[in-house]
């Protein structure tokens, strides 16, 4: 709650202050907002269960569409935001819903961290893309859950097996499983994984090589995010303190316990220990070239109408990681470095899935809390 208000604060300031006075003017018609509305919902597919909420979502989606108009003229040059699935959502409900509680980036024992050669980051080319090596599989989408955690995760994995296996084999793996089964936690630094509440990859790392394996995706299929969606029972080791209180509701047919089978594990995938890497995106460059993709995480409260550029919304706490994705490649686009990213908000989000942000300036902290699966 605190957080989303002192974004309020700073977006106004933003808003007001720090560009001058926007030259447009942003009153929508009544009329025109319902026909904008209408379209979206065709777009969308949205179907809402009364009247009153159908008036509700309009209204909240006139306070985004505004809102997006105004980001396009302040952010013109740089990037550009749109009216994406997520506008109906307040920005309240899309930090609840689909981002994770913010935290700031975990520091691991120094031993966690690798160490790359000097000779590679002095060497770093102008662009690098792991896709186009076919070493990413496509891009997923998580639906109305807190689970990037999971596909962050899972997607670091995927890439660490295509390219343990001579660059064959991508394999779409089971992030369900990871979202039902992973219960880690460290009650000392209070982390813990919480299925749809949020969690962490470094930990789930760490579920992965205690549990010894992981299913692919077909036999124990995505399911928490969707429109009729699993109700899968809180991971064996939840945590209530450190999560929040248990989901209400559950099904033991739709969880861990009723759909894990070790036996259909994917022969040979062994997680065996996970890495990190240091806060500098040049030794992060270095890392992701010889590594693979790697999991990050971000400050991405101002991602929600994300639509192309490079992301760098200029007030973007690095400490409040409230977000979890993978890098898969780095560019320069005239003089402006950028990485290029992976989300789990579907291909029809941002550019075909993806994002770019600012490179080398620790834009919304991207280069606090990046890690990968060693496998055996
Ligand atoms: C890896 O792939 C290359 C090229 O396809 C092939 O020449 C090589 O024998 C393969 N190595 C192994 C260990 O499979
Ligand atoms: C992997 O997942 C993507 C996205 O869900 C899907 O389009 C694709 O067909 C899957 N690939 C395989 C080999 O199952
Ligand atoms: C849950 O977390 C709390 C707070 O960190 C800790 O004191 C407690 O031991 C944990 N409970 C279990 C069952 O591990
Ligand atoms: C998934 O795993 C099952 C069971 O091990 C296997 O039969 C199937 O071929 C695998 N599918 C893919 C797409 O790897």
């Amino acid at each position: 709650m605190k957080g989303y208000f002192i974004q309020i604060i700073c977006f106004s300031f933003l808003l007001c202050s720090c560009f001058g006075t926007l030259t447009q003017n942003y009153e929508l018609s009544d009329s025109y907002v319902r026909v904008l509305f209408r379209k979206w919902i065709d777009r969308n597919n949205r179907d809402y269960p009364s009247i009153e909420e159908y008036q509700y979502r309009m209204t909240i989606f006139k306070e985004n569409y505004i809102k997006i108009l105004k980001m396009n003229e302040i952010f013109e040059e740089d990037m550009s935001f749109e009216a994406n699935k997520f506008a109906d959502m307040t920005e309240e409900e899309f930090q609840q819903k689909i981002l994770m509680k913010s935290q700031p980036p975990p520091v691991h024992p120094k031993s966690r961290y690798i160490r790359i050669p000097d000779e590679i980051k002095q060497q770093l080319p102008d662009e690098f893309d792991w896709r186009t090596q076919k070493a990413v599989t496509p891009v997923k989408d998580q639906g109305s859950v807190g689970t990037c955690w999971a596909f962050s995760t899972v997607q670091n994995v995927e890439s660490q097996w295509f390219l343990r296996n001579n660059n064959s084999m991508l394999t779409n793996l089971s992030v369900e499983q990871v979202v039902d089964c992973d219960g880690m936690q460290n009650p000392v630094t209070s982390q813990a994984d919480c299925g749809v509440y949020g969690g962490w990859p470094f930990l789930a790392f760490q579920y992965l090589i205690a549990q010894g394996g992981i299913a692919n995706e077909t036999v124990y299929s995505y399911c928490s995010g969707l429109k009729t969606p699993c109700e899968p029972c809180n991971a064996p080791g939840y945590n209530d303190s450190l999560c929040g209180p248990p989901i209400p509701f559950c099904y033991i047919k739709d969880s861990c316990e009723s759909k894990l089978d070790v036996t259909k594990f994917v022969p040979g995938l062994k997680v065996v220990d996970w890495k990190a890497i240091e806060e500098d995106e040049e030794t992060i460059a270095a890392a992701l070239m010889t590594i693979g993709p790697l999991s990050v995480a971000l400050n991405a409260e101002m991602l929600q109408f994300y639509h192309k550029g490079i992301f760098d919304p200029r007030l973007c706490n690095p400490k409040n990681l409230d977000h979890a994705v993978l890098l898969v490649g780095f560019g320069i686009e005239g003089k402006k470095p950028y990485w290029i990213v992976k989300n789990s908000w579907g291909v029809k989000w941002g550019e075909g899935g993806y994002f770019r942000i600012l490179r080398g300036k620790g834009v919304c902290g991207i280069n606090t809390q990046v890690t990968s699966a060693v496998l055996e």
